[in-house]
């Protein structure tokens, strides 16, 4: 038999070096199965070991519009040979889609933004009347911001729509959505690691607007500028409740790495409007950070290699 593994499932390379060096370091066996275009036997036998998958719901947006499909065939494979998967196969529903995402979230109790989920194109400008301006619209299936933008009137959406800047949303699902007034411009992103708290970040969302992917391949270096200082500040001390309500909504859909966002809004409340399965760990995040990311995962897959092992 071949040493045991982990199998880390995913289509982006970039968001791999910085795991890749961290398991590399802790002695960790792994190895990266890219999805896109490939055959799967489905009467092979899945290697031994324990699978990981992050695959992303921006992939499309990457030149990989069937690696959603595929890993949906994958972890089903994985399952039925009763293979360990961490964030498996409806975990994966979730990433795809923020409408799962938020009626999972209100059916668990969570303060949401009030969302319309509009499917095709044609209902958009009567649906958007529904919400009061300023409002938000974003794809269903998204990461990285894809289509998030702020509209301030009813005409301006309108306008956009017919506009040379409207992008359909992969899927066809467009959500609407109140937008959240911050008390501060920033939002906080929960990260958790095999279930358990490891820390919360904030970011600046009066620098950064919508594209707030904390992972280092994602920042774009400035034009000879000066060095601009991070969109991200580790949250120290942050011990909200929430995050005890985080774990336990984690646990229950077999969530155990994610990223949840919310926003503190003008008006008091917490909403939670983001949950994030791919998340990817910013360096100087985890340079600071009392129980970085990176460790928390190394621990997490020893683990479940060793259980793996023992089976
Ligand atoms: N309803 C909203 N009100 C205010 N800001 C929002 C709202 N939804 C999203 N944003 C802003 O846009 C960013 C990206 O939106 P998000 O839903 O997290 O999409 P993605 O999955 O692409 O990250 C958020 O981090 C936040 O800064
Ligand atoms: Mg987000």
């Amino acid at each position: 038999m071949p040493p045991e593994k982990l199998y880390v499932l995913h289509e982006n390379p970039a968001w791999y070096a910085p795991l890749a060096a961290a398991f590399d370091r802790a002695g960790l066996p792994h190895e990266q199965w890219l999805l896109g275009d490939a055959v799967l036997d489905l009467d092979a036998e899945p290697p031994a070991g324990v699978f990981w998958s992050r695959m992303s719901a921006s992939s499309h947006t990457r030149g990989h519009p069937y690696a959603k499909d595929q890993t949906r065939g994958v972890l089903a494979w994985l399952a039925g040979a009763g293979r360990r998967v961490v964030n498996g196969r409806r975990v994966l529903e979730l990433e795809m889609s923020k409408v799962e995402q938020l009626a999972a979230l209100r059916a668990a109790g969570f303060d949401v933004p009030r969302t319309l989920a509009v499917a095709g194109a044609t209902e958009l400008a009567a649906a958007a009347r529904k919400l009061p301006v300023p409002f938000i619209s974003k794809h269903n299936q998204g990461g990285k911001g894809l289509g998030v933008r702020l509209f301030a009137t009813h005409a301006e959406f309108d306008a956009y729509l017919a506009g040379p800047d409207y992008e359909p949303p992969v899927g066809g699902i467009t959500l609407l959505q109140e937008y959240l007034a911050a008390a501060r411009p920033e939002i906080t992103r929960v990260e958790v690691v095999g279930g358990e708290f490891v820390y919360a970040i904030t970011a600046d969302t009066a620098r950064g607007g919508f594209e707030l992917c904390p992972a280092d391949a994602c920042v774009v270096p400035a034009a000879g500028g000066p060095a601009q200082p991070s969109l991200f500040t580790l949250r120290a001390g942050f011990s909200d409740p929430v995050i005890g309500r985080y774990l336990d909504f984690a646990a229950r859909h077999e969530i155990e790495i994610a990223g949840f966002e919310f926003i503190e809004t003008a008006d008091g409340r917490l909403v939670t409007y983001d949950v994030n399965t791919t998340t990817n760990y910013n360096a100087e995040i985890e340079a600071v950070a009392p129980r970085p990311a990176l460790a928390a995962l190394t621990e997490f897959f020893w683990r479940l290699l060793g259980s793996a092992a023992d089976r």
